[in-house]
């Protein structure tokens, strides 16, 4: 890491494949016994290079925007191998998606489906369409990523959602093909994701009952990963807490899973910048990098490990670790234990492969960092730091 860094500098991303591989296979494994697609959303993660190697492992892809369809068909995946989800696609986006023909647009409210319907019969075509489901149930995760409550912007109430279909299902410029649930993200419990699964599983019964033939239900990501070293639902608890009721479908099963796939592959290595210890304050360790690169832990009180890159001997003490920004949210982490530290030194926040660098801003005038993944002994920048020039392209 240290010829890495010397390389390319910090702030710094650096991923690593094999445990983008790792992750991938544990989740192949658990769902082999079910026909299954796994829809990687590129929300956590959408590096090109990364999501050439997921595509490479089989995965599709889902995607929130333009942008991330734009990704997604740069990195080589077909349109048919990604659905796009998100609440208020604009009709731009919409057009883009049924011009290209899409696996399924997922649904999000009656006045949606109009407008794709429209769309695809000004076309001549139709649109693969799947409905997003809002089933009522808490995903006991942090409540800025909880999106399956009634009282969350995302998808249609469970009980409005046989009506519509059966509207749907008469109009000329929609297919529909599916229906999707999103309950939220970083969820370590899996009966939530369970009892969507029973959720929708029920409606496609009913939906079956009424005439309209489904292919495949997607169940959205959401599978959480241990930043503090607390358990977490594993593949296969997953696999075991939402495949009965999917198997008593007989429907084709899809995942969007984002973090799971690609947190842990990631770390965040910043140098330090400046230390200060008076008596009376919070001793404090002052990094190159904070909130514009990883702004984790100050939007969702999120945290991270970070450790010393060559800890060094000598008394511990508890440090605040922060960012360069003029925020005082722009806080790493709280009364965190390190040995002496000095300026210069290199810390590494752990588990920052997902929602890290898709998440960075401009703030303050700083520059995107870099992207490096390592493969094997062998590593490469898949992204370069963004230059002055990059940054002020665009203005007059
Ligand atoms: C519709 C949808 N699918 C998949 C994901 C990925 O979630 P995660 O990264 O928690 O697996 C998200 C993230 O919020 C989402 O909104």
């Amino acid at each position: 890491m240290a010829d890495i860094v010397r390389a390319c500098g910090t702030p710094l991303y650096i991923y690593s494949a094999g445990l983008v591989r790792e992750a991938h296979a544990s989740l192949e494994q658990a769902f082999a016994g079910y026909p299954h697609g796994i829809h990687y959303a590129l929300k956590a993660n959408s590096n090109l290079a990364v999501l050439r190697l997921l595509r490479e492992l089989g995965t599709g892809a889902d995607a929130n925007s333009g942008g991330e369809i734009e990704a997604a068909l740069r990195a080589g995946f077909e349109p048919s191998q990604i659905v796009f989800t998100g609440v208020g696609k604009t009709r731009e986006e919409l057009d883009h998606a049924v011009a290209i023909g899409v696996k399924a647009i997922n649904i999000e409210s009656d006045g949606e489906a109009d407008r794709i319907d429209a769309l695809a019969r000004a076309r001549g075509v139709k649109a693969r369409v799947a409905l997003r489901v809002n089933p009522d149930i808490d995903a006991n995760t942090h409540a800025h990523i909880s999106t399956g409550q009634r009282f969350n912007k995302f998808g249609v109430p469970i009980e409005a959602a046989a009506p519509l279909l059966r509207r749907l299902a008469g109009k000329a410029g929609l297919h529909v093909v599916g229906l999707h649930v999103h309950l939220g993200s970083q969820i370590l419990d899996v009966e939530p994701l369970g009892g969507a699964a029973r959720a929708l599983a029920g409606l496609a019964r009913s939906t079956r009952d009424a005439g309209l033939q489904l292919e495949h239900i997607d169940l959205g990501g959401g599978l959480g990963i241990g930043y503090d070293g607390s358990p977490h639902g594993s593949p296969a608890e997953y696999a075991a807490a939402v495949l009965p009721a999917i198997r008593a479908t007989g429907l084709h099963l899809l995942l969007e899973p984002g973090r799971f796939l690609v947190a842990p592959a990631g770390i965040l290595v910043g140098r330090v910048a400046d230390t200060k210890a008076y008596p009376g304050c919070p001793r404090f360790v002052i990094l190159d990098t904070g909130m514009t690169e990883l702004i984790r832990p100050m939007l969702y009180d999120a945290y991270h490990r970070i450790v010393a890159v060559t800890p060094r001997p000598g008394d511990t003490h508890e440090y605040e670790v922060v960012g360069p920004l003029c925020e005082t949210s722009d806080t790493l982490g709280h009364k965190r234990e390190f040995g002496p530290i000095e300026v210069d030194d290199l810390l590494v926040v752990l588990d920052a492969g997902a929602y890290g660098l898709v998440m960075a801003s401009n703030y303050n005038r700083r520059r995107m960092p870099a992207e490096v993944l390592v493969d094997g002994g062998a590593w490469r920048v898949v992204r370069k730091r963004q230059s002055y020039a990059d940054l002020f392209r665009n203005e007059e």
